[in-house]
């Protein structure tokens, strides 16, 4: 038997257990390639349904549908070995009843092998976040500006601004921790007041747009590498502009098919020449016949 110990898998008691000990690392993930990228350097991975804004050009989250959550929530778990992967209930899936909230979990994380769903609400959703709780679903909250609500809230808005605004973050603070959430997320929120409730709550509070003294962030991860349009919220720093990097090599490749430069020899397979006593490269040429659809079969390996 083995001695080698792999390393595990963060949970959200891991999660939770990082309040006053250091700060959750964040970011969302909607696909394979990218959650590779995030796996060794975050503690938790969203799946957010802000893909329906970043990857689908929605104008907002409440057309995002339950199976492009379970689809991208199966592509991030598949593609990590190490963060906590939570991915979102979408708008409609989740608000009529802790039992209808109960199926769409289940089967987010039957499908897609999550640690956890994230649903947005206050005090309004105490009972389905404890119904899911107590049910074994580990429920991330959400309050403060919630995107799946704009259409009633009027837009993107700081929140919290008004003595009864606050008031009103403040209950849904303390209902959806006092229902098990095992940690909420807090959104585009004054920064005093997001503060003062990191340091009331028992679970740990994930700021974006929120404070630095939040017990861990998150961003949309698109937001800060350079590959989100033209709009960056103010609350998002960049570190990367990717998209530069991006248009260059989509231009570099556009002039070399269009000065047939593009492919040269190395990237077509030809049968070797008669009598040089090489071997035909059947392994590229069947898979390439067979319609292998595997990345390694696209890549004639
Ligand atoms: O949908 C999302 O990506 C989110 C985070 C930005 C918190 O809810």
């Amino acid at each position: 038997m083995s001695t080698q110990t792999r390393e595990r898998r963060l949970n959200v008691r891991d999660l939770a257990a990082m309040k006053g000990s250091r700060p959750i690392v964040s970011l969302t993930a909607y696909s394979a390639p990218m959650a590779r990228a995030l796996d060794a350097d975050t503690d938790m991975i969203l799946v957010g349904d802000s893909l329906g804004m970043v990857l689908y050009g929605m104008d907002t989250t409440v057309g995002v549908t339950l199976d492009m959550m379970v689809a991208h929530g199966a592509a991030v778990v598949r593609a990590t070995e190490r963060a906590c992967v939570i991915v979102d209930l979408p708008f409609g899936s989740y608000q009529e009843s802790p039992q209808a909230a109960f199926r769409s979990a289940a089967r987010v994380m039957t499908e897609t092998g999550c640690s956890g769903v994230k649903l947005e609400g206050g005090v309004e959703m105490a009972d389905t976040v404890r119904f899911l709780t107590a049910r074994g679903v580990p429920v991330l909250g959400h309050i403060g500006l919630m995107p799946q609500s704009v259409n009633a809230s009027g837009g993107f808005r700081v929140q919290g601004k008004t003595d009864d605004g606050a008031r009103r973050i403040r209950a849904d603070a303390s209902a959806i921790a006092d229902s098990g959430a095992f940690a909420i997320v807090i959104e585009n929120t004054v920064e005093t007041l997001a503060r003062s409730l990191t340091e009331e709550l028992k679970v740990p509070t994930i700021g974006i747009g929120a404070s630095p003294a939040c017990d861990g962030q998150i961003l949309v991860t698109e937001d800060i590498v350079g590959l989100g349009g033209d709009f960056t919220p103010r609350f998002a720093k960049r570190y990367a502009e990717l998209g530069d990097g991006l248009s260059k090599a989509i231009g570099q490749y556009a002039e070399d098919v269009r000065a047939r430069r593009f492919p040269a020899a190395e990237h077509c397979f030809n049968p070797p020449a008669k009598g040089s006593g090489a071997k035909p490269r059947l392994a590229a040429v069947s898979s390439e016949a067979s319609g292998a659809s595997t990345a390694k079969g696209r890549r004639g390996a």
